[in-house]
């Protein structure tokens, strides 16, 4: 059968794998995002393919009023919305010393406002509907810790917080939840750095994202469009939380046996590469880090 969805972020990378895998079967997709020439250019395509349809929607997530249209005028105009996928999000780090407030709200309004904006305005449609599946994209850096990345892993573990909790009470009522934590992926955002708009933060610039996440993800970037499919497997089984690749699954079920051994791990892994030598944390400091 034929599901209504939306994809916010759906304009790149695993927005738009979600979108097209979508598309592929069957679906009738919203690709909603803050670039609306990209999230077009990407609905055009998969146009073109179907055999499901793509439409482009300019939404920027901080927005509660601009989420609250986009999921009333998608339900109205097919009846229904059977899937939301609360994707968008942005890449906000550096060592917290020399972040500015600025920093942490941006993280805060579009990684975890938007996600909230998203449940606010399809929770009681879908409670309403008496079905519907929200998926909210995290991390895996929701549920590891993430030195060096702060804002980003702050956002990212209260998604995970809210989507259990929602799924908690919304289970019983016909409405499902899940969240989906990806490991490193190759997509734009780790090209992206920080957004302009936001004071220069020095070690930021001076780092290599990519070259970080690859090195978190055991030295090697998962595909979106593998991502993609695992994903939708996951919301058709009805999965709580969707970990991929393998690599991640490893790394969350040692933080759940060794939480000192993955943090002293996450630690020794982001400061490797970015201080000068004299300034790595030696191997008795490493160790008290996992002790606290
Ligand atoms: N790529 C990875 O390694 C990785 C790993 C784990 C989780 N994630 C998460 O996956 C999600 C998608 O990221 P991606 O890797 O595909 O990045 P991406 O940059 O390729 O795509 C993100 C999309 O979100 C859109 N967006 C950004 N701010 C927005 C806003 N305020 N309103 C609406 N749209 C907005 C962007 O325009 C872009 O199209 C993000 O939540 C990200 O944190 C990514």
């Amino acid at each position: 059968m034929s599901r209504v969805a939306i994809v916010t972020g759906g304009a790149s990378g695993i927005g738009r794998a979600l979108g097209t895998a979508l598309v592929r079967r069957g679906d009738r997709v919203v690709l909603a995002d803050v670039d609306g020439a990209a999230a077009e250019e990407a609905a055009e395509r998969l146009r073109a393919t179907g055999p499901g349809t793509a439409t482009a929607a300019v939404v920027d997530v901080r927005e509660a009023d601009a989420v609250a249209s986009l999921v009333t005028s998608t339900a109205e105009r097919h009846g229904r919305l059977d899937l939301l996928f609360n994707n968008a999000g942005i890449g906000i780090g550096g060592p917290v010393e020399e972040l500015s407030p600025a920093h942490w709200d941006r993280a805060v309004d579009v990684n975890l406002r938007g996600v909230v904006h998203g449940v606010q305005a399809a929770y009681p449609l879908m409670l309403r509907q008496g079905h519907g599946h929200i998926v909210n994209t995290a991390s895996l850096a929701g549920l590891l810790p993430g030195p060096g990345m702060a804002p980003y892993a702050t956002t990212k573990w209260a998604v995970v917080g809210l989507s259990l909790s929602l799924r908690g009470e919304a289970a019983r009522r016909g409405v499902r939840v899940s969240v989906v934590c990806p490991g490193g992926v190759d997509t734009p955002i780790l090209d992206k750095g920080m957004p302009a708009d936001l004071p220069r933060v020095p070690t930021a610039e001076l780092t290599d994202a990519r070259a970080a996440i690859t090195r978190v993800s055991g030295g090697r970037l998962y595909g979106a469009d593998a991502l993609a499919a695992d994903v939708l497997r996951g919301v058709d089984r009805n999965r709580a939380v969707i970990v991929a690749p393998r690599h991640a699954r490893v790394m969350w079920r040692l933080m759940r046996l060794s939480p000192g051994l993955v943090l002293r791990l996450q630690t020794t892994i982001a400061t490797r590469g970015r201080e000068p030598a004299g300034a790595r944390p030696t191997a008795p400091v490493a160790a008290e880090v996992s002790r606290r």
